[in-house]
């Protein structure tokens, strides 16, 4: 059982890799200046896991924030998760090659931690789909083969995407990273996780602000003195997720991390499982324009 009492907790992959219960989030955190020091101060807040994607358009930066966040901290790169994800141009073997070096040189890493395909079935790629995945999987089990990353993984994947991969596959992917708050619990798709060795991750843990204010939630948190923020990252925690939060406001960041000090009942639990659909529902991979 995973303990969740402090930010540098772990669950256990299914390959044995450890990885931080909660990851810092940097989707439309801009490249430059605000990308560094919003990574920076999470390594100083305790955050042991930092989150970002070739497409976020500012690994540059992140990882400039993660080499000032260990010399600040004292950390080494061994104390510190890292994960990127394949970008929707790059669908092939040979293009997913050529990916991982680009991510790795600008985040000034050997290696990440986790590389994630971010999504299944990219508008590019949509023609040679279920090929072009196939294709995509053989080259992510290349990186990982060669050392450039410690655990792989997938990210929006539906039934209809893992069984494409998972046939062929000679390493089967650990994480699922997917849209996941109580507005859309997505039950088959963690199901399948589950069923299937995956982690689950869930981005956009505060409906990517969109739930904050919520009523129900605001007086959920004013019961055990805390923010809806911390509500519903421990919701995601209980439920054995691992929530990927993001801000670029030092003050949210730290509060971000106050979620060990109380625990959600049982019926504050159900309760926030009922918010379906309050604040919108999770992409359809196979009908997005990217
Ligand atoms: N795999 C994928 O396809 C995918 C898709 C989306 C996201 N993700 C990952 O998941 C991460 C998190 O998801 P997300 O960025 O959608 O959003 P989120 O973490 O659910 O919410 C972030 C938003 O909430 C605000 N916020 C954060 N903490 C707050 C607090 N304590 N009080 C008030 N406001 C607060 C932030 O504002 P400020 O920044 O202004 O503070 C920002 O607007 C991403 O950054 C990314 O790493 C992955």
């Amino acid at each position: 059982m995973t303990e969740i009492t402090k930010m540098s907790d772990t669950y256990t992959l299914s390959n044995g890799v450890k990885i931080p219960i909660v990851g810092f989030g940097t989707w439309q955190t801009p490249e430059g200046e605000v990308a560094k020091h919003s990574v920076e101060t999470a390594i100083k807040a305790g955050y042991r896991h930092i989150d970002t994607a070739a497409m976020y358009g500012n690994e540059d930066a992140v990882g400039e924030g993660i080499k000032a966040g260990l010399a600040a901290t004292g950390l080494s790169r061994d104390d510190l998760f890292v994960t990127t994800k394949l970008n929707n141009d790059a669908h092939s073997f040979d293009l997913v090659q050529k990916a991982i070096d680009t991510s790795l040189s600008k985040l000034g890493l050997d290696h990440v931690d986790l590389y994630l395909i971010h999504w299944p079935n990219p508008a590019g790629f949509r023609d040679s789909y279920p090929d072009s995945l196939k294709d995509t999987w053989r080259g992510m089990e290349q990186v990982y083969k060669d050392g450039k990353a410690r655990a792989i993984g997938i990210s929006n994947f539906r039934q209809q995407h893992l069984d494409v991969i998972k046939a062929d596959a000679s390493v089967q992917p650990m994480v699922n990273q997917i849209f996941l708050n109580p507005s859309d619990l997505q039950p088959a798709v963690t199901k399948m996780n589950s069923d299937n060795q995956l982690l689950t991750e869930a981005y956009s843990p505060l409906g990517t602000g969109k739930l904050l204010g919520n009523e129900e939630i605001k007086k959920i948190a004013a019961k055990y003195g805390t923010g809806t923020a911390q509500v519903l990252l421990r919701w995601s925690l209980q439920h054995g997720f691992l929530p990927l939060v993001k801000s670029v406001h030092d003050n949210r960041i730290q509060e971000n991390t106050a979620l060990f000090d109380f625990s959600l009942s049982t019926e504050d639990m159900q309760a926030l499982d009922a918010l379906h659909g309050v604040s919108g529902l999770a992409t359809d991979p196979d009908t997005t324009n990217f």
